[in-house]
């Protein structure tokens, strides 16, 4: 059976997520954060994983509060196999299906490929790639034994899935392979009515970037906004992201708006990659 065709349906039926579980995985903040309150407002009940189990539930508080149904924060390590069937398991039982699962958890260490070690290439590796293929692996099964059948996976990807960057090589391989892991998948699982997208964000201002260009420099939190503004500035658009706008672009993934789209990238990068 062909993907359902949307086109007599209004802007409102188009965009709501009323009656869908959304799974976004490092929600806890940033990015990933952004994306699960998009998801709620626009109606879905979200389930937040994050290592950092306070500010899952935190995050979880906030949305329930601010959307008025219900959202969870659970424990996960994108990591571990079992960790990941755990929270795919807890959305079904809990909220009796799986629609819509945002493989977002991620780790950008940075270190001169000279001196790169074994351990923090696995690590970025089985956080960034392998955890988005278990979590993808575990939607799908759900998503195929469920009535109505199907769903949204959406990989959060980087401008880095399309160009190197000296001293990001475990990065920058990371996200071109969930690229490839989006084109794959999406051709895969088109016949059970499960879409399969990618996101490639610029540089967004979140607090592990932050963290991450503090470690890297010695400088503040302040300075760092500064050179953001200058590196933002010299972007077709003129500034970096805010974590919203890229779950603006996740909200129209994961919403009936993109119903004919599964395997490719949206590119959300200020112009960056065209210039
Ligand atoms: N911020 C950017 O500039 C940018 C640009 C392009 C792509 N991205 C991608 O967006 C995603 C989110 O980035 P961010 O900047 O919001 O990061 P962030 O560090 O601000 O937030 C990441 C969240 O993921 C959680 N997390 C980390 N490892 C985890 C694990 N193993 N299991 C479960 N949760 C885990 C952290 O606790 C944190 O809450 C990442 O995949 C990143 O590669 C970010």
């Amino acid at each position: 059976m062909p993907i359902k065709d949307v086109s007599g349906l209004s802007i409102q039926q188009l965009v709501s997520l009323d009656g869908k579980v959304a799974v976004v995985t490092g929600a806890a903040r940033g990015i990933g954060y952004a994306i699960a309150r998009r998801l709620a407002e626009a109606g879905a009940i979200v389930l937040i994983g994050d290592l950092d189990v306070p500010g899952a539930a935190a995050a979880a508080a906030s949305i329930t509060k601010d959307f008025g149904h219900p959202a969870l924060g659970v424990s996960l390590n994108v990591a571990e196999e079992d960790s990941i069937v755990a929270l795919a398991e807890k959305a079904v039982l809990e909220f009796g299906r799986l629609d819509i699962w945002v493989n977002n958890a991620g780790i950008f260490p940075g270190t001169p490929t000279l001196d790169q070690s074994v351990d923090i290439w696995d690590k970025v590796q089985d956080i960034n790639l392998r955890g988005s293929f278990l979590g993808a692996r575990e939607a799908a099964r759900r998503m195929i034994a469920q009535s109505p059948k199907g769903g949204v996976i959406i990989n959060v990807a980087s401008v880095s899935g399309f160009r190197g960057r000296p001293g990001l090589a475990a990065y920058v391989s990371s996200k071109h392979a969930v690229v490839g892991l989006t084109k794959s998948l999406g051709v895969e699982w088109g016949p059970h009515d499960i879409r399969v997208l990618g996101l490639a964000p610029t540089g967004v201002s979140t607090p592990g970037v932050h963290e991450r260009k503090a470690q890297a420099t010695g400088v503040e939190l302040a300075r760092i906004e500064e050179l953001e503004k200058k590196v933002g500035a010299a972007l077709p658009l003129g500034r970096l992201g805010n974590p919203d706008d890229i779950a603006r672009v996740a909200l129209f993934c994961a919403s009936d708006l993109s119903m004919l789209m599964t395997g490719s990238t949206l590119i959300v990068d200020a112009g960056a990659l065209a210039n």
